[in-house]
This record gives structure tokens, sequence and C-alpha cells, in this order.
């Protein structure tokens, strides 16, 4: 595809892009996770929080949904997609946003010559939010500059989501991903109590256990060159204190780090080490003993080349799949991630792990759905009016409890 007229925009570093896409504080599009900063992450997660307790009334629900009902979302999604599609979807449908769906181009007028940006600019004509996943990679970035210059010329112009773009970026998910890390790093037991708490259980065997992102150990395994989700969640995480990500693939392969983003992370003091195995020794202790989160990701087969093909043949990935054993030698506090799909031909998480507490991963799926609704409602201006009807609704019932004690 030409992007002749924002090749010099393009070739800019991403902070310098980065206003381009807010206004102010605010922002317009998503297309970087470094537009998400951690004052935003934390809005973003207390709107969540607030949506998934609303949602749990019927009273709630109404006034959700009621919320953005005069707004259309389309979601253009070219490039397969199962969990971010569908919970994008259904965070539309939580706050009575009406869908549109493009997810073929053989079905759009793509298919008779019609450039993409033409799709797009007709998107925007009858939509309000273009959310998209495109296997062309930096289209979404192209496609915000195109509703900037709208703007800029008092045209008819919508905000952008990028829903995963080439091999790169993927914000929305590194934010519902951080959102589950969040959660999973409060130790919050229905059981605790003023007596007891999870917190101080864990403390007896783990003194020094913290609450929170910040001071954790972070590993990621599978595909860390071409993973465009561990791409965004690292830099993600890059913004908390005293994190150390540990990345764990088979040496001298196309799977480890990329010099680029090592550099990256090491520019902005992060602790980044690199490991060929669970059972290399860091500190005297196999890496999987030290773990407080491990972010598991696929092979992306797809975008093997023939060559690609014949190196992984001969790789033992044996070594790269969790087995119950490893789980069961894990902190008991870890949390396990993966963005999914997993490959059910390689198994790099086999089944049989489901179940185990420390398991997170169809939790990190439904947290998508009420983080993605969250940024909607922001997109829309309309966070503040969930927070205010919050308040006001856990007022009534703790009044009403009140009353009733
Ligand atoms: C990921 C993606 O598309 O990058 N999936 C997702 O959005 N949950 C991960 C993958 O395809 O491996």
């Amino acid at each position: 595809m030409d992007f002749y007229d924002y090749e010099h925009r393009l070739s800019r570093p991403v902070r310098v892009k980065i206003p381009d896409f807010q206004t102010g504080e605010r922002l317009n599009h998503i297309i970087f996770a470094d537009q998400l900063t951690r004052p935003t992450i934390e809005r973003l997660a207390r709107t969540a929080d607030r949506i998934r307790t609303l949602s749990n009334s019927t009273e709630g629900c109404r006034f959700l949904r009621d919320l953005l009902h005069y707004k259309r979302a389309m979601l253009y999604f070219t490039q397969p997609s199962t969990r971010t599609f569908l919970s994008f979807e259904a965070a539309c449908q939580i706050l009575g946003i009406a869908c549109s769906e493009v997810r073929d181009t053989k079905t759009s007028s793509e298919s008779k010559g019609e450039s993409p940006f033409d799709s797009m600019r007709m998107f925007s004509s009858y939509f309000d939010v273009v959310i998209m996943r495109s296997k062309i990679p930096q289209f979404a970035e192209c496609c915000a500059y195109m509703m900037n210059d709208l703007r800029h010329t008092s045209r008819r112009n919508v905000p952008v989501v990028n829903g995963g773009a080439g091999a790169d970026e993927h914000p929305t998910q590194a934010l519902l991903d951080i959102y589950t890390i969040e959660r999973a790093m409060d130790f919050f037991d229905e059981r605790d109590s003023s007596n007891r708490t999870l917190l101080d259980e864990l403390r007896r065997r783990y003194p020094g256990l913290r609450k929170g992102i910040d001071g954790k150990i972070y590993g990621f395994c599978g595909d860390i060159r071409r993973g465009r989700t561990i791409r965004s969640l690292t830099q993600l995480l890059s913004q908390y204190k005293n994190v150390s990500l540990y990345f764990i693939a088979p040496p001298g392969t196309k799977l480890g780090l990329t010099q680029d983003l090592r550099q990256r992370l090491n520019d902005r003091g992060v602790d980044v080490r690199e490991f060929s195995s669970f059972e290399e020794r860091d500190d005297g202790v196999p890496v999987i003993e030290k773990l407080d989160c491990l972010y598991m990701t696929r092979i992306q087969r797809e975008h093997n080349s023939a060559e690609d093909e014949q190196e992984f043949r001969e790789l033992d990935l044996s070594q790269y799949k969790l087995t119950p054993e490893l789980v069961a030698r894990m902190k008991s506090y870890a949390a396990i991630l993966h963005p999914f799909p997993r490959d059910s031909e390689v198994g790099e998480i086999p089944t049989t792990i489901d179940n185990d507490s420390r398991a997170h991963y169809f939790r990190q799926a439904r947290n998508g759905m009420w983080i993605r609704a969250a940024l909607l409602a922001y997109l829309f201006d309309s966070d503040s009016t969930i927070t205010d009807y919050y308040d006001d609704f856990t007022r009534e019932i703790r009044d009403y409890n009140v009353d009733a004690i």
C-alpha cells in the first residue's frame, strides 16, 4: 500500500509521534502502547472495575447500556482475531454502542480495487470510532494521521483504535495484560478478615512480598521476537519501579529478544535478563522458581519463512512448554498469563494446567472485555459519568446496609 503522504510522519521516533494522537493529556487515538502512561492505565483500570461491579445488577447494566446508545463502532478486522474482536464487540454491547464489522475484504469494495484509505474514510462517515486490525504494519497509524488531517480541515473524523498491527504493537492487549497482572498481584481473597489476610499468609512463606506490579520478576517465553503482545506489554511494564524482565528462549535462534527491544528496555533502566530454559539458574535458583509472573506465548508460525520452518524443525521446543511439574515448582501466588490463542499442536500450555490457581489466562481474556469497555467510555468522554453513577450507586447500597443493620 502506498504510504507516500505519511512517510515523513511514519519515520519519526514514537515519542515524537505521541502528541499527534492526543489533545493535551487526553488520548484521541490508541495506536502505541507507549501512549498508555501509568496515570492513564490507573484511570482505565478503575473505570473497568466500576463497569464490572455495575454489570452485576440489572439497574447498573441498564445505566451502562444507555450510556453510549447513540454511538456506533466499526470493527474493521481484516486479520484473524477471536478475542480482540469479540471482546471489543462485547464491550460495545455493555455500553449500548451499536457495532458493524468488516472482517474480510473479499466482501467489501476493496475487492473492487477500493483503497483501504477510502474504506477508512467511508467508515468515519457512518461510525463514531473505528477499531481495527490489519496485517499491514503501520496502517492504523496512517489512518490516525488521516483522521487528524480531516480534523485540521474541520471535516468529520473519528478516533482510531489499533487492535494489533504487524509484529510491533498491540496496545489494548498490553492494557488488559497489565490490568490482569495488577489484579493478580493484589492478593485479594474473599476470606480476608481483620485477623487474617492472604497477603499475611503468603508473607510467611515469601517475606517481603508486596502488593502491586512494582518490584516483581516477569518471565516471557515463546516467540519473543515476533510476538507483538510481548513488545507492547514490556513497554508498559518498563514504567513500573524495579521490575525485572526475564526472557526465556532457545539461544541463537529467531525466537529470542531482538536487539532493538533489548536496547529500548535497557535505555529505560529495566533489569533485562536472558535465559535458555526454565531450569537455567539465576543467582543459584532455577528461573521457573523465581518468577512472580510468567507470560507464555505461541510460536507465530503463520509468519514463518521456508528458512524458519527448517530452523524450527531442528529445534527442541519441548523445553519451552509448561508442564504441571514446572507449575508446581512456581511460587504459590505466581500468575501464568497467555494472550491466546494457544497452539494446540505445540501445546505451550497443556490444558491440565487450566484449573491451577496460578492460571490466569481465561480471566485475562474476560478482563479484556471490561478494560476495553473502559477505554471506549474514556474515548467518548463518558468515564466520569460512570464514576459519578457508581459513587451514587454504591452509596445507596451502603446506606441500605447500614439501615438494615
Ligand atoms: C495475539 C495477537 O493477535 O497478537 N492475540 C490476541 O490478540 N489475543 C497473540 C497471537 O496471535 O499469538
